[in-house]
């Protein structure tokens, strides 16, 4: 929460492994313009990697109030590791990551433990870690500030977790990690769906695969979540 009491709204585009450079500032073109600064309202966009300088510029340029993410970093620090992206590499174009994203877990063997080293690696370097969690019981690293709670069945799905669910889970992760931890929704989130989820008192913000590629219908939902905020 702010210091006016109003819950932070943010709203982040996880674009996955979609968009090549050309695609992401096309995206960024159409939706930069159309975002209005709000002190709460946070809009976080995390391309690919290869995408990262050319959409950071492109925002810069525009004097979008758009913040630049990664999807990922690496748990180690610079040196012999083939492929991996460091946080002090990263910390030059993004402000923030996603962390332990369940399709992380799923496709590349990442365990809890890898992601309490890829929080250090992003504390260290003043990037904010969004820690993805699927349910209640999955740990969340100590200093944590934002959560997305991301259920399996829901994501990519077309099958998103009931509004009043998502708010009990996230209720749950609050009491859990603490009073000052922000808890977002993530799965088969869509412009339907965003307000209903936007609603609940403990959901402060929504993580957006599919329906954060398309900038229309991101713009939709960064509209509702303005009307909120
Ligand atoms: P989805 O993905 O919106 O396509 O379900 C969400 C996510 O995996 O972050």
């Amino acid at each position: 929460m702010d210091g006016g009491g109003k819950k932070n709204i943010w709203i982040i585009a996880n674009w996955k492994s979609n968009k090549n450079i050309a695609e992401a500032l096309e995206w960024i073109e159409t939706v930069g313009p159309q975002i209005h600064k709000r002190e709460n309202l946070k809009v976080v966009v995390c391309p690919t990697f290869v995408c990262l300088e050319e959409v950071k510029k492109a925002i810069l340029v525009g004097g979008f109030p758009i913040i630049v993410g990664s999807q990922d970093l690496s748990p180690y620090d610079d040196g012999a590791y083939t492929g991996e992206e460091t946080a002090r590499i990263l910390r030059d174009l993004v402000d923030l990551s996603i962390l332990g994203h369940f399709e992380r877990r799923k496709n590349f063997g990442e365990t809890n433990d890898m992601v309490a080293d890829k929080v250090n690696q992003a504390r260290q370097y003043n990037i904010e870690p969004l820690v993805c969690v699927q349910d209640d019981g999955t740990p969340v690293p100590s200093g944590v500030k934002l959560v997305a709670y991301e259920p399996i069945f829901a994501i990519g799905t077309g099958n998103p977790d009931t509004p009043a669910n998502a708010e009990e889970v996230a209720q749950t992760i609050i009491n859990k990690c603490g009073e000052e931890v922000e808890v977002l929704y993530g799965g088969s989130v869509t412009s339907e769906n965003a307000g209903a989820f936007l609603k609940q008192v403990n959901i402060s913000g929504l993580l957006i695969g599919r329906a954060s590629l398309e900038a229309d219908e991101f713009i939709k939902i960064v509209e509702i979540a303005e009307k909120i905020s």
